[in-house]
Parts: C-alpha cells; sequence; structure tokens
C-alpha cells in the first residue's frame, strides 16, 4: 500500500507553509524588518514585534516537527519497501535534524531558570542560522535541478544495471 496523491500533495504544501512561516518569523526575531523598513509596509507592522514573531516561531516549529513526524511515519509504514532516500533526502534530512536540535536549545536558552554561556548561545545561534542558510541555497538548487527527496528501488535498480552495461 502506498500513500494516497492526495495526502502526498496536502503534507507538501504543509511543509513549505511551515518552513515559509519559520524563515519569515526566524529573520523577524533578528530586527531586519524594522530596519529595512519591510514592517512599515501596511500590514506587516507585526514582522516588527518581537514576541508576537517569537511565538509564530515556536508555533512553526511545533507544525515542522508534526509534519517530520509524518513523513517518518508514512515512509517506514508504506513506502521503505519500495522507496530510497536520494542524496538531497538525505541533506535536507540532516539539515532539518541539526534545526531542530539548535532550535530546542535555543528555546532551553530563553527559560528563566538556564543560563548556558554566552558562547555557547553565540555558537548555538550561529548553527542555527547557518542551517536555515543551507535548507534554503540547497532548497531551491534541489527545485531547480528537480532532485527528489525519495526515488523508486525499482527505477534506481533499472538505472544502475543500465548504467553498468
Ligand atoms: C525550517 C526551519 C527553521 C528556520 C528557517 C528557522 C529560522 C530561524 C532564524 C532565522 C532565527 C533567528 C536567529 C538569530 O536570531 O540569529 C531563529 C531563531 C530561533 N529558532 Fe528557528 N528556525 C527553524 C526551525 C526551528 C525549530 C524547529 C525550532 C525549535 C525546535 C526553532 C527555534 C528557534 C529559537 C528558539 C530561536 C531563537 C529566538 C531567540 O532569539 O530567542 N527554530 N530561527
Amino acid at each position: 500500500m502506498t500513500t494516497p496523491a492526495k495526502a502526498d500533495s496536502v503534507s507538501r504544501y504543509l511543509y513549505l507553509f511551515t518552513v515559509f512561516f519559520l524563515v519569515l518569523s526566524g529573520f523577524g526575531q533578528m530586527p531586519i524588518f524594522k530596519r529595512y523598513y519591510i514592517a512599515d509596509i501596511p500590514g506587516l507592522g507585526w514582522l516588527a514585534k518581537f514576541y508576537i514573531t517569537h511565538y509564530i516561531h515556536y508555533l512553526g516549529a511545533i507544525l515542522l516537527l508534526g509534519v517530520c513526524a509524518y513523513y517518518i511515519t508514512d515512509y517506514f509504514m508504506f513506502n521503505f519497501k519500495n522507496k530510497k532516500l536520494t542524496f538531497s533526502g538525505y541533506f535536507k534530512t540532516a539539515v532539518i535534524a541539526g534545526l531542530t536540535v539548535s532550535g530546542f536549545l535555543l528555546i532551553i536558552k530563553n527559560f528563566a531558570d538556564y543560563h548556558l554561556p554566552g558562547g555557547l548561545i553565540i555558537f548555538l545561534d550561529l548553527c542555527h542560522l547557518i542551517l536555515v542558510m543551507l535548507l534554503l541555497g540547497f532548497g531551491l538548487y534541489s527545485l531547480i535541478a528537480k532532485k527528489r527527496w525519495t526515488v523508486n528501488r525499482q527505477d534506481k535498480i533499472k538505472n544502475d544495471s543500465q548504467n553498468n552495461g
């Protein structure tokens, strides 16, 4: 049994919607939208309000974890036998895992009772930002080069045997 096509496209749009709002709210926390007058555009004033972008970022993180849980369950329950992760699938999975781990540690940094060393906070922040750039950069490359997350095992075996003559 494979994943119904409808569920596939809904989950794909939910993933793109979630990443879009994580990027928007993430950069909203670094108050660049005020500095570059984007928050002055009517209707976008909320982008300069730290706590609004902060809580949208947390909601986005929860949604991202939900979408990831759906994809992991779907892959191992329905697709493991007939689909294989591609290099770009593995790469993006590792980047999202890194964003989640660094994100969780940044959340702990925000707890009143936790005082992480300044150097670690800067390291976590830079990790999070570099991973964001990797996700956006590699996401764009995958879009342009039509790199998929998974490939059918049968197709891969056929291609490999054709390539090996
Ligand atoms: C596609 C995924 C994500 C993107 C694009 C993203 C983007 C960003 C960006 C641009 C920042 C600002 C960094 C800075 O201030 O230097 C940020 C901060 C943060 N992100 Fe994310 N993030 C993502 C996923 C997550 C996840 C999954 C979590 C939690 C599990 C998370 C938690 C945080 C926290 C706590 C902060 C710091 C906010 C503060 O300054 O206190 N992020 N994120």
